[in-house]
């Protein structure tokens, strides 16, 4: 105590608690800092020994990315080797070697899967050429687009096997590039012939295709047997049924494309809400509009919009109506009327694929039986010609399809 005492010069005796405790506070307080600093330099050193190792980890993990691209494209290709390796044996029937593509591809449009051209190819009897549409999957497809693909042309083999459905000639699905040639219908789309049918009757007096009232009829009723086909046979829709989607050839028969909503409808039961969306209004069946279940019915209702184009050689649906309001329209019971070259019986069978309520409107069969009907009872010396000239930007405006 006394020697403490000594040390502080200055400090009484009688202060000695206080002098002790300004003492042994700084040495707690500095022992305490040291072991801290201590503490966080050790936490510090691991810290960053556990930084140099993490690298190494990371480094094990990833790999460097050009080696990882390499791999990914390796672990690809043989994915998709394996893929079409695995693919259903009834491929094999249909497939068509590149060598027995003949002359250049000529661009046609872009479609769903990549490009569409129309090609020439050497048939399967060995009789010479056939024209045919050529429709490949884009070069960078990945290994769920190749799946997809397989289904889309499974399906091709499967359902397009009617005559009023555009038929499959062959695929190619052994290796890449994968494609299928569909059948080349020469007459093209049928809204473009129908249109061309007014151009002649406004211009020249040259015929493409002499559509006559019964040939009117014999077009409806081999779209209807299509689409009875496609319901009754393959438990699917068209989902877009317009003649901008039907396909003739010179001599007045016609075929069923655009099928990817039949598509979408065939493999997962129900329409693509995407693909869905691109239908223009004009055509849809109330319940489509307003997303309720949809049926075979649904179709009824755009084949009633159909037969209309028919018979107006092309003309826009609700012409004075903008595309959104055309629903309320329905609701209040407002029907298109009657076309002027309509016969009565024909705008009846229109009306009865407007009904509202889908189940009072006909079936295939009927619909079949009923232009069976009209067909033998119909004009087949009479051209059918509309007046107006038709201009397309109008029309794409008018019919609310762009
Ligand atoms: C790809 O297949 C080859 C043999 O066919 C094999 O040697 C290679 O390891 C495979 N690569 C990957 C990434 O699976
Ligand atoms: C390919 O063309 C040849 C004629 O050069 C023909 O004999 C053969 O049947 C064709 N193959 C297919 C799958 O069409
Ligand atoms: C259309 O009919 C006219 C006669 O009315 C005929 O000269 C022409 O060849 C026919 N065209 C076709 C494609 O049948
Ligand atoms: C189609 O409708 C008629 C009645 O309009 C009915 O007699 C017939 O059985 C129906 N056919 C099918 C396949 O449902
Ligand atoms: C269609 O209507 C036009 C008038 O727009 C008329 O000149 C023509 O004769 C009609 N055609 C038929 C087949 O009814």
């Amino acid at each position: 105590m006394s020697l403490q005492c000594n040390f502080s010069t200055s400090n009484r005796c009688n202060a000695n608690g206080i002098n002790n405790g300004v003492i042994i506070i700084p040495v707690i307080l500095g022992f305490s800092s040291v072991v801290l600093i201590i503490i966080v330099i050790w936490k510090t050193c691991k810290m960053k020994k556990e930084k140099e190792r993490a690298p190494v980890i990371l480094l094990q993990d990833k790999p460097n990315p050009a080696k990882r691209l390499e791999n990914e494209y390796e672990s690809m290709t043989n994915a998709t080797e394996q893929i079409l390796a695995a693919r259903d044996p009834s491929f094999k029937r249909w497939e068509i070697p590149p060598e027995n593509l003949t002359g250049n591809l000529e661009y046609m449009q872009s479609g769903t899967y990549g490009p569409i051209y129309k090609a020439n190819i050497l048939s399967t009897d060995g009789s010479g050429e056939v024209k045919a549409v050529f429709k490949s999957l884009h070069d960078n497809a990945n290994a769920k687009e190749i799946l997809e693909y397989l289904d889309f042309v499974k399906f091709h083999m499967k359902v397009c096997n009617h005559d009023s459905i555009v038929k499959l000639l062959g695929c190619r699905t052994e290796k890449l590039p994968l494609y299928i040639f569909l059948e080349y219908v020469s007459g093209g789309c049928l809204l473009h012939s129908l249109w061309q049918l007014r151009e002649t009757a406004a211009e020249s007096g040259e015929v493409v295709l002499n559509l006559t009232e019964k040939s009117m009829y014999s077009i409806a009723k081999q779209v209807a047997c299509g689409l009875d086909y496609l319901t009754t046979k393959h438990k699917v829709i068209h989902g877009d049924i317009a003649a901008r989607n039907i396909l003739i050839h010179e001599d007045l028969t016609v075929k069923l494309a655009g099928l990817s909503l039949a598509f979408d409808v065939y493999k997962t039961g129900t329409l693509s809400s995407h693909r869905a969306a691109q239908v223009p209004i004009k055509w849809l069946a109330p319940e489509r509009v307003i997303k309720r279940p949809i049926t075979e019915k649904s179709d009824t209702w755009s084949f009633g919009i159909f037969l209309y184009e028919v018979v107006t050689l092309g003309a826009p649906p609700y012409p004075e109506f903008q595309p959104l309001e055309i629903f309320p329209k329905l609701q209040r019971n407002y029907r298109m009327p009657k076309p002027s070259n309509s016969s009565n019986a024909l705008y009846d069978l229109m009306k009865q694929c407007w009904q509202w309520k889908p189940y009072e409107r006909p079936n295939w069969s009927d619909l079949t039986n009923k232009l069976e009907a009209l067909m033998s009872n119909a004009d087949e010396i009479k051209l059918l010609q509309v007046a107006d000239e038709l201009d397309l930007n109008q029309y794409k405006q008018a019919a609310g399809v762009f």
